[in-house]
């Protein structure tokens, strides 16, 4: 559930006009929920209760300062990728010791930043890493905490491009090698094993892979126990799917038990790395209609916004929600909602029913999570502004880009 809601016909965001925040603020424009953001980490969080736990929020889905803060204020803790979204937690408040360290290519740069701070957990991917890390922690005259990223082999039956948890994808260390990886990481000085992570993928609808991954991990669990290697906490992940269409995602308290369920009595502190679940659905694309446009097969609405601000549908053909920002009841005809860029995969959806004239505004729904963070400046656009808004009152989160900020940086020849 979310916090976008028709009154009189006019969408709100909260108690905020949508219509007057274009207004204000310009299109296109993103525009997040705070009541939104807190109820889907409070969804996370309340699940798991009464068991030992730390929500990750994960930072790539959406990494504004402001969203950050917010979750801080929960007491979120936050799955990293990089240096940058190291920096950024720090700066919005967030505590690094309730930070865990994902991703295949960490430099050492980063692994001594996240040293130096002290965050809660590496999730190592590789035996190079591993060793790695050990030398930049003894250098450091430091001792890494570490996790180790296993690889179950489900299929998650989501998307190509972002499903993990395959033998055939980059991520993680091969089950078969993960005794053999773990007895390695014990004989090393500068780090301390703490625990288990996988991830399998992204937008998953059904419980079934997380269940299988789960089997697969606890085993891995009890086996290295058998054999001396004690583990602290197991990190599931993230991947739990929202509501973009007609998908019905298990809610977080039905995904929360039957993890718990699998677990038994084994007294380990379970870690989350939702990022989408929590974002995606705190958030809507604000565009306006430039000119429509018909020719003998198609009708298309060319609009501001375009695969340069979200890129979603035109990289994984995704499906969002267009909506009218206002409700009327003139007829409507099937459009193509296209974007000026200047490439033919420049769409946010494609043969939508809408009831649109040049100067409305459409609203493209679940952009709060991998919206802005995946914007570039292709053609020479500068990346649009965020609001946030807060019951009636809102806050511009992050500014338009000035035309001068596209070149900043740049030199001539002399
Ligand atoms: N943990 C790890 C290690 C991850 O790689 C990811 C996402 C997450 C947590 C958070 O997953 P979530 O709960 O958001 O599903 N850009 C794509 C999604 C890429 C996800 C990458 N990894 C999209 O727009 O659909």
């Amino acid at each position: 559930m979310d916090h976008f809601t028709y009154q009189q016909d006019s969408l709100f965001a909260e108690g905020c006009s949508v219509a007057e925040l274009a207004k204000t603020h310009g299109t296109p424009l993103y525009i997040y929920s705070r009541a939104t953001l807190e109820r889907h980490w409070n969804a996370f969080n309340n699940a798991v209760a009464n068991h030992p736990h730390l929500i990750c929020y994960a930072v790539k889905a959406n990494s504004n300062l402001a969203v950050l803060n917010v979750l801080a204020r929960l007491g979120s803790g936050f799955d990293i990728v990089s240096g940058g979204e190291l920096a950024r937690v720090i700066a919005a408040g967030g505590d690094p010791k309730k930070v865990v360290f994902s991703g295949v290519g960490k430099t050492i740069a980063e692994m001594e930043q996240a040293l130096n701070i002290g965050i809660y957990c590496f999730n190592v991917e590789s035996s190079a890493e591993l060793e790695l890390l050990n030398d930049v922690a003894g250098k450091l005259g430091k001792v890494a905490p570490i996790s180790l990223r296993v690889n179950p082999d489900v299929d998650a039956g989501t998307h190509p491009y972002i499903s993990t948890g395959l033998k055939e994808n980059k991520f993680g260390i091969a089950m078969d090698e993960a005794e053999q990886v773990f007895a390695r990481a014990q004989a090393l000085p500068h780090l301390a094993i703490k625990g288990v992570d996988c991830h399998i993928g992204s937008q998953l609808t059904e419980m079934q892979p997380f269940l299988d991954a789960m089997d697969r991990m606890l085993a891995l669990i009890d086996r290295l126990a058998v054999n001396g290697i004690e583990i602290k906490h197991f990190d599931v992940g993230g991947g739990l799917g929202v509501p973009y269409d007609d998908e019905t995602p298990p809610h977080p308290d039905v995904y929360a038990a039957a993890l718990l369920e699998r677990l038994g009595d084994r007294p380990l502190k379970l870690i989350f790395e939702p990022g989408r679940a929590i974002a995606a659905n705190a958030g809507i694309f604000v565009t306006e209609v430039l000119s429509l446009k018909e020719n003998s097969d198609k009708r298309f609405a060319i609009v501001d916004g375009a695969m340069n601000d979200l890129i979603r549908p035109s990289l994984y053909s995704a499906w969002q929600n267009i909506i009218p920002v206002q409700l009327t009841s003139a007829p409507s005809y099937e459009y193509d909602v296209v974007g000026p860029v200047c490439e033919t995969g420049d769409f946010l959806g494609k043969n939508r029913q809408l009831n649109v004239q040049a100067g409305d505004l459409l609203a493209v729904r679940s952009s709060g999570a991998y919206g802005f963070v995946m914007a570039s400046n292709y053609n020479s656009r500068p990346r649009v502004a965020e609001v946030m808004v807060d019951q009636d009152l809102h806050q511009v989160i992050r500014e338009r880009e000035k035309l001068e900020q596209l070149w900043q940086g740049e030199h001539l020849l002399p």
